[in-house]
C-alpha cells in the first residue's frame, strides 16, 4: 500500500488481519474500537462476509489484505503463517506481527522452541517483513478488551527492527494490555514457551481461560 513503510502507522491506518477465528476475531474488535481500518485476509472470502460485516471489517483474499495495509497480523495456525511468509515475493519493509504459537497436536507442547521460534521461522522465510512477535500469551477472548479483566494484561513485544517493535508496543497499549518491550525476535523462544504456559494452566490444569498473567512491581 504505502511506499514508505518507514513512516509512523496510525490507529486510523489499514491494518491485514490474516486468519478471522478466535484471535483473528478477538484482535479486531478491539482494533475496531480504536477507530482502525481491518482487512481480513482468508482462504475463504465468502465464509467470513457476515463476521466482517458484524465488525464493520472488509475482507478478502491474503493478497488482498497485505496489499491494502502496513501492519500484517498473523492471526492463523503456525503452520499456515510459514506458507503465507513464504508465499509474499516482497513484504516490503510491512510490519508483520506474529500471534502464533507452534502447537504440538492436542495441545500437548510446542512443536519447536529453545534453540528457535515460530516467530524466527516465519522471520526467515518472510522476505523484507519487519516480523514482531506479539498477541500470543493470552486467551482469545481476553484480547478483545483486555480492559474487562481485573488487573492488567500482560503483553509481551519482541522483534529485531526498534522502529516496527515501538510501534507495536504503542499499539498494544492503546489497544488496552499492559506491553512489555520484550528485546530481540529471539525472545519470542522464550514468549511462546510462556504461552504454553497459559495454555497448560487453562486446560490440563483445569483453570480455565477466564483469566491472563500481570506484573506485580516490587515497592520501593
Ligand atoms: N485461540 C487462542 O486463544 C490463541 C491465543 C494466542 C495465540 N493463538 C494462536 O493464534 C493463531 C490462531 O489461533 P485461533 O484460535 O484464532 O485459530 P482458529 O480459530 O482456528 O482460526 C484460524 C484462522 O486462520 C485461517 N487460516 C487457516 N489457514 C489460512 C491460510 N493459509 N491463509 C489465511 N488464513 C488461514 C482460518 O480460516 P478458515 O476460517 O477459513 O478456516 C481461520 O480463520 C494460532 O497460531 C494459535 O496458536 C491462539
Amino acid at each position: 500500500m504505502t511506499t514508505n513503510m518507514t513512516a509512523a502507522t496510525t490507529d486510523a491506518a489499514p491494518i491485514a488481519i490474516l486468519g478471522a477465528g478466535n484471535v483473528g476475531a478477538a484482535l479486531a474488535r478491539n482494533l475496531r474500537a480504536l477507530g482502525a481500518d481491518v482487512h481480513f485476509g482468508v482462504p475463504d472470502p465468502a465464509a467470513h462476509r457476515d463476521l466482517a460485516e458484524h465488525l464493520g471489517a472488509r475482507v478478502g483474499s491474503v493478497a488482498e489484505a497485505v496489499a491494502a495495509a502496513d501492519r500484517v497480523v498473523l492471526a492463523v495456525p503456525y503452520a499456515a503463517a510459514l506458507e503465507i511468509a513464504a508465499a509474499i515475493d516482497d513484504w516490503r519493509g510491512r510490519i508483520l506481527i506474529d500471534a502464533t504459537n507452534p502447537l504440538a497436536p492436542g495441545l500437548s507442547g510446542l512443536s519447536i522452541g529453545t534453540t528457535t521460534s515460530a516467530a524466527e521461522q516465519i522471520a526467515a522465510r518472510a522476505r523484507n517483513a519487519r516480523v514482531v512477535k506479539c498477541f500470543n500469551v493470552t486467551g482469545a477472548e481476553n484480547m478483545a478488551d483486555p480492559g474487562a479483566l481485573d488487573g492488567p494484561v500482560f503483553m509481551p513485544v519482541a522483534g529485531d527492527d526498534a522502529d516496527a517493535r515501538a510501534d507495536v508496543l504503542a499499539l498494544a497499549t492503546r489497544l488496552g494490555f499492559d506491553a512489555v518491550d520484550a528485546g530481540p525476535l529471539r525472545a519470542a523462544r522464550f514468549t511462546e514457551a510462556f504461552a504454553m504456559t497459559w495454555i497448560h494452566l487453562a486446560f490440563a490444569a483445569g483453570q480455565g481461560r477466564a483469566w491472563a498473567f500481570s506484573r506485580a512491581q516490587r515497592r520501593a
